[in-house]
């Protein structure tokens, strides 16, 4: 609902010259410590997905947050995208660069069926470097990537166009900015 994604946006943190100067951090703390900014938030991911899914695959950190209760709504499972040296099974893994730095992903190897029904979830949409880092980890697998639901898409980064040369089109924010 709009009233939803007011509140959303309002909750949203904008902090100057973090992590590094010239980055804009979007800082979703005030959303998260919220009860109806994070209902609001978890509602609107949930209204923006499709219902057959089998795993919703989140990334670390903030992927966990909204990945977790998007997936209980769902009835699917939950899959994490772990950073370096988290997962104790076999993992396949990408290195790709993030808006700031470098960045390495792993999922287990065994984590996804092939033909599995998949709805990838992250807090934020920049570049696009984590989506489709993990994106190219489930096709690996042999996933089925049915849908792509971030909360906040930063327009201006390429990250949409990103992830449509990817392949992967069916993508919704629940917020640009
Ligand atoms: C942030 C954010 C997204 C990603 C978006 O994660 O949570 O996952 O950046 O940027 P991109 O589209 O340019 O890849 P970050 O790697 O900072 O780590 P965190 O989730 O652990 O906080
Ligand atoms: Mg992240």
């Amino acid at each position: 609902t709009t009233g939803n994604r007011g509140l959303i946006a309002e909750l949203i943190r904008d902090v100057p010259d973090f992590p590094k100067p010239g980055i804009v951090f979007k800082d979703i703390t005030p959303l998260l410590a919220r009860p109806s900014g994070l209902a609001a938030a978890v509602t609107e991911l949930v209204a923006d997905s499709p219902r057959d899914i089998d795993l919703v695959v989140g990334m670390e950190a903030r992927g966990f947050i909204f990945g977790a209760p998007i997936a209980l709504a769902l009835g699917a499972g939950f899959v994490p995208v772990r950073k370096p040296g988290k997962l104790p099974g076999e993992t396949v893994s990408e290195t790709f660069a993030l808006e700031y730095g470098s960045e390495t992903l792993s999922v287990h190897a065994d984590a996804i069926a092939p033909g599995s029904r998949v709805l990838i979830v992250d807090d934020i949409l920049a570049t696009g470097g984590t989506i489709a880092a993990t994106a190219k980890l489930l096709n690996s697998l042999g996933a089925d990537l049915v849908h792509v639901a971030v909360l906040l898409e930063i327009a201006g980064l390429g990250g949409r166009e990103r992830l449509a040369e990817q392949g992967l089109a069916d993508f919704s924010a629940v917020i640009t900015g």
